[in-house]
């Protein structure tokens, strides 16, 4: 195998010591700018937090970027794996035109519930179907192959494979699909971490090395969800 050259470091980025504070502040501006607030949005989180659920939904920057590609995609047709209280899918419904549809799938009917009425309250419940239990099951009761424009991957990181195998299966080509928290603070890339759900991370890479049929790449972030990043991949 080739070795890589350590990629050389910009000035500005050795010279200027950075904080996590630094770039929630750098979301913060950014969105200020680009993002219009949105209290029933904003109300996702607010249930989500009255319920007890975990505060573990995609940044507000990431879920436009979804909602995005979305409507780049012109897409009619969402599979997201992993739905919690919905913040993620109701940014995408929000991008899909009238006739378009999402199949949300998650394993706790708690979270579901919270996910139906945060749906409910942003008006976007008769474009998402929710599907309830674990989703190496579920998935295999999906059967519209090659339908799906995009695929958002975003629960137990330890099926992550699992789960992009049905993705590949369903989605067409031309179609996108993202896997959430594929950085997790640079510990996918440390040997010393073996924590079952960075390996699923680090077994998806290695499948994807020799994968044919997708390309694909990660996008490492920082912001409010501290420093993580996803993988984007491109259904060939
Ligand atoms: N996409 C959401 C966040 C999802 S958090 C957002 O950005 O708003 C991960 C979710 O995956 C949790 O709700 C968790 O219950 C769910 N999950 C965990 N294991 C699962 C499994 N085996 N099958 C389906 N969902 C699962
Ligand atoms: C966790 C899961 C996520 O999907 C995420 O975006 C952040 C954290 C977690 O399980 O800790
Ligand atoms: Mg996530």
């Amino acid at each position: 195998m080739i070795e890589r050259a350590a990629p050389w470091v910009r000035a500005e980025s050795a010279e200027k010591p950075t904080s996590l504070k630094d770039w929630v502040q750098s979301d913060v501006y950014h969105n200020e700018r680009l993002i219009k607030a949105d209290p029933l949005l904003e109300g996702i989180h607010q249930r989500a937090t009255e319920n007890g659920l975990p505060q573990i939904a995609v940044s507000e920057a990431q879920a436009k970027f979804l909602s995005l590609l979305v409507k780049s995609l012109r897409a009619k047709k969402v599979l997201e794996v992993g739905t919690l209280a919905g913040y993620s899918t109701v940014w995408m419904a929000k991008g899909l035109p009238a006739d378009g549809a999402i199949i949300t799938l998650e394993l706790e009917e708690k979270h579901a519930e919270v996910a139906r009425a945060n749906f409910a309250a942003n008006g976007v419940a008769d474009k998402i179907r929710i599907i309830v239990g674990p989703a190496a099951e579920t998935l295999k009761t999906i059967t519209e192959a090659g339908t799906f424009d995009l695929a958002f991957i975003d629960a137990d990181k330890h099926n992550n494979t699992t789960y992009f195998k049905h993705a590949e299966r369903l989605v067409r080509s031309g179609g996108v699909i993202i896997v959430d928290n594929v950085v997790r603070n640079a510990r996918v890339a440390d040997p010393d971490d073996t924590d079952d759900s960075i390996e699923g991370v680090r077994v998806l890479l290695e499948y994807l090395k020799t994968n044919r049929d997708v390309d694909a790449t990660t996008i490492a972030t920082a912001g409010e969800k501290g420093y993580d990043g996803f993988l984007y991949a491109v259904k060939l």
